[in-house]
């Protein structure tokens, strides 16, 4: 089921979700609906809080070199903790809650991460460049964040001229 995807600048963005309990079929039901409603919205990483569920669970199906979004590139994220990261990249980020505006963002190029599966199964794995910098993005999500709190003073600036005149067309 496509459910709807919250944006900025609605507050319960700004909520810190909570560790996922019980690995059932509730948090498999919301997961598949994570992954159909990101692929609807031609998205690429999808936190459960964009779809006001504050609960900690991401979603991330990338893009292959042949230009292709297959399942089975999906990785699905429980309750994760970055426990080590190194290195900087910079990325241009867009996010589904902030449409139609996309930034340049420094982030760690290498991270491991600890989490778990849908099974409820713990898995510890490192991830660079496009993979790192979706799951720091997604994790922030979790935490309360998105990726426009990282832009500079300018830049930030330049995004509320836009977003501001983005609403006005739209009403
Ligand atoms: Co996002």
């Amino acid at each position: 089921m496509i459910r709807e995807v919250i944006s900025y600048p609605n507050p319960k963005l700004r909520t810190v979700s909570k560790d996922v309990k019980e690995f059932d079929e509730s948090l498999h039901a919301l997961l598949d609906d994570m992954y159909e409603t990101m692929l609807h919205k031609n998205g690429v990483g999808l936190a459960a809080i964009q779809v006001g569920i504050a609960l900690n669970a991401l979603v991330i199906n990338p893009v292959n070199e042949e230009g292709e979004q297959n399942k089975e590139d999906l990785l699905e994220v429980i309750n994760p903790q970055i426990i080590e990261s190194e290195g900087v990249i910079i990325f241009q980020e867009g996010c589904l809650s902030v449409p139609n505006f996309y930034e340049d963002v420094e982030r760690f190029q290498k991270i491991t991460v600890k989490f778990f599966d849908r099974n409820g199964d713990e898995h510890t794995k490192t991830y660079e460049d496009f993979m790192a910098v979706a799951l720091q993005h997604e994790i922030d999500h979790l935490r309360g964040h998105l990726f426009i709190e990282k832009l500079s003073y300018l830049k930030r600036k330049k995004f509320e001229k836009e977003w501001k005149k983005q609403a006005k067309a739209k009403a």
